[in-house]
């Protein structure tokens, strides 16, 4: 395998704010990349898990999708084989991505998520030689970069979701600085609920202040916001503008891979 080929593999965790648009953007762009005839797998680690929905599955069928099993560890010593874990508990989204589901909380009292977090952790830091997007729709918060060893330590790209708050920016620059602590080589931003020019200002000048690259900006889109009201099941007609902004963010990701590609060292 070239290093380019190997970098071009890429481990993408999508990070935020609580209610930013985390999952809609995380559903949005692992359907762009299986557009894009990328395999993807797409993970949802909120303990409160709805990406599915976001895939173009009912409740039922999400609610549905397998759990991994508890302190199922993938790699060198663990007790699974990633390429296992994905046929046995990966589930077809009309997306197209197969979607897994990391934790669930189903019942009160049920205890901590931390192996569901170590499994994420292994998956990530695993080789997943037949998939080319491997996709991490978090929980809001910052647990995930502080807790032991970091979830999405072995992530090639942070994607943090903004709206056009300071708060949002703020838990954006915050999450950087423990990003970089954690050695996850590229940290951007992506702006989200974009309604005026103004807001798309906002997210240029606040997030350059930061020091943070913007990947792009999706508008509001009253669709989006609509059917998720409406609890619509199915693929979502996406609009022009929300579907150009979401070719811009993955050519920006596609920009930044390459790059690392060209600064790796040769590879076998
Ligand atoms: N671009 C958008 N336009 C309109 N509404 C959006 C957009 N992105 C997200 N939303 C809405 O914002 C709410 C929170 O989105 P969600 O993806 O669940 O956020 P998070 O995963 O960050 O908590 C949902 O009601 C969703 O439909
Ligand atoms: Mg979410």
């Amino acid at each position: 395998m070239t290093a380019i080929e190997k970098k071009l593999r890429l481990k993408l965790g999508i990070v935020g704010k609580g209610g930013v648009g985390k999952t809609t953007v995380a559903g949005l762009l692992a359907r762009e990349y299986a557009v894009r005839g990328r395999r993807v797998v797409a993970i949802d680690t909120d303990s409160n898990p709805n990406l599915g929905l976001s895939l173009g599955l009912s409740l039922a069928e999400t609610e549905a999708v397998p759990v991994l099993p508890r302190a199922a560890v993938v790699g060198p010593g663990g007790t699974a084989a990633a390429a296992d874990l994905i046929a046995e508990y990966g589930r077809p989204t009309p997306a197209g991505p197969t979607l897994l589901s990391a934790i669930k909380v189903a019942a009160a009292g049920a205890g901590c998520t931390c192996s569901g977090h170590a499994t994420v952790r292994s998956l990530l830091a695993d080789a997943l030689e037949d998939v080319d997007v491997t996709l991490v729709d978090m929980e809001a918060g910052l647990e995930h970069l502080s807790r032991s060893g970091g979830t999405l330590a072995h992530a090639d790209v942070l994607l943090m979701v903004c709206e056009p708050t300071r708060k949002s920016v703020l838990t954006a620059a915050r999450t950087a600085a423990l990003a970089t602590e954690l050695g996850i080589p590229d940290v951007v931003a992506v702006g989200n609920k974009a309604r005026t020019a103004e807001d798309v200002a906002f997210f240029r000048d606040a997030l350059s202040a930061e020091g943070i690259e913007l990947a792009g900006v999706l508008p509001y889109d009253a669709e989006v916001a609509a059917a998720d009201r409406a609890g619509a099941v199915g693929l979502q007609v996406v609009a022009p503008e929300v579907q150009r902004a979401l070719g811009e963010v993955l050519d920006a990701l596609d920009a930044l891979q390459s790059c690392a590609a060209r600064s790796a060292p040769a590879d076998e």
